[in-house]
């Protein structure tokens, strides 16, 4: 990457990753914005805060102060993690690098402080959000035992370059793994934020913005908040553009409180299906109560609506 004066701030030129770098970094230009993101009240702010704080550098600073950059984003699959970085990055208009951690760590066996120390060295001399994106995957999830004490190696140097200054950048790091949480880790960042499975508010908030166009105005929201439980917002934008897929296939535009039940029972089949095959299942951070809450919700309803048939 070019040097540039980046930051003294201004807009940051359209950079991306030469030579070595572009084997480990991505660059993006996010345009999304906080407001894209559904997200509990709190979490939202802390956003907002931490893209305020990056604006406010200079007024910090004479009280002595710095923004907060070094974030820990933790939740299960589907939340809005990597959203949430690319959000930050569309906000401060900072290109957004993604660093390759899988590439880091298998192309490069031995070499990974070494890359590392370019990746961070990037991070001080070239402004933007950095994303490094699922770090369980360096708290030994591999197999190989080589692999592990080097995936283990790559988290330690990780955790320690954090200790230095990053310029005016911002360093994202996400995880669904709560269990990698200690506090070894936890120390390191200035902020953790935890992210959750969407509930009803935020579920039909999404809905709605994802059928933005369609008329929605049958819908009976109780039962498909419900009915939606225990899902992911992803899966939650999926159903919702299956539901209007299928209306328009069928030459309409207006949703049916049945559609949405369709598609969203379908999206829980396959999260079925993915346990069943061994897929991840974030524990203590799913909702799994809710599940079991929204399969007796589901029975009394299904009693409901054949009552109102008959
Ligand atoms: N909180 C949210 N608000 C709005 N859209 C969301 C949210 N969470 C997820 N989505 C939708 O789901 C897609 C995937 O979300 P994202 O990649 O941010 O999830 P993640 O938490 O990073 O998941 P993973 O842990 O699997 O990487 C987004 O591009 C967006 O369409
Ligand atoms: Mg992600």
């Amino acid at each position: 990457m070019p040097k540039s004066n980046q930051l003294r701030g201004g807009p940051t030129p359209i950079v991306s990753p030469r030579g070595e770098l572009s084997d480990l970094i991505r660059a993006s230009y996010p345009t999304n914005k906080l407001v894209d993101l559904v997200l509990p009240a709190r979490l939202q702010k802390e956003l907002e805060a931490i893209v305020k704080e990056s604006r406010s550098v200079a007024r910090l600073e004479e009280s002595g102060l710095r923004p907060r950059r070094h974030l820990l984003l933790a939740g299960p699959p589907g939340t809005g993690k990597t959203l949430s970085a690319s959000a930050i990055a569309g906000e401060l208009k900072y290109p957004l690098f993604t660093v390759l951690l899988h590439g880091l760590i298998s192309k490069f066996m031995g070499e990974t402080a070494q890359k590392l120390r370019l990746v961070f060295d990037s991070i001080v001399n070239h402004r933007g959000v950095y994303l490094f994106d699922e770090i369980d995957a360096l708290a030994g999830t591999r197999t190989n035992s080589n692999d592990v004490g080097e995936a283990r190696r790559v988290l330690n140097s990780f955790l320690q370059f954090l200790d230095e200054k990053g310029g005016g950048s911002i360093v994202v790091a996400t995880t669904n793994l709560p269990q990698i949480l200690d506090h070894a880790i936890l120390r390191r960042f200035d902020v953790v934020l935890k992210y959750e499975l969407p509930d009803e508010t935020a579920i039909k908030a999404t809905f709605s913005r994802r059928l933005i166009g369609f008329d929605i105005g049958s819908v009976e929201w109780k039962i498909v908040t419900q009915r939606a439980l225990g899902l992911s917002t992803s899966d939650v934008v999926i159903a919702a553009e299956d539901a209007a897929r299928a209306v328009v296939l069928h030459g309409g535009r207006g949703i049916e409180t049945g559609d949405l039940l369709l598609a969203i029972d379908s999206r829980h089949l396959l999260q079925e299906i993915g346990v069943d095959f061994g897929a991840k299942k974030p524990k203590s951070l799913s909702r799994s109560r809710n599940r079991k809450k929204s399969a007796v919700s589901r029975k009394v309803r299904e009693r409901k609506v054949t009552k109102r048939r008959n």
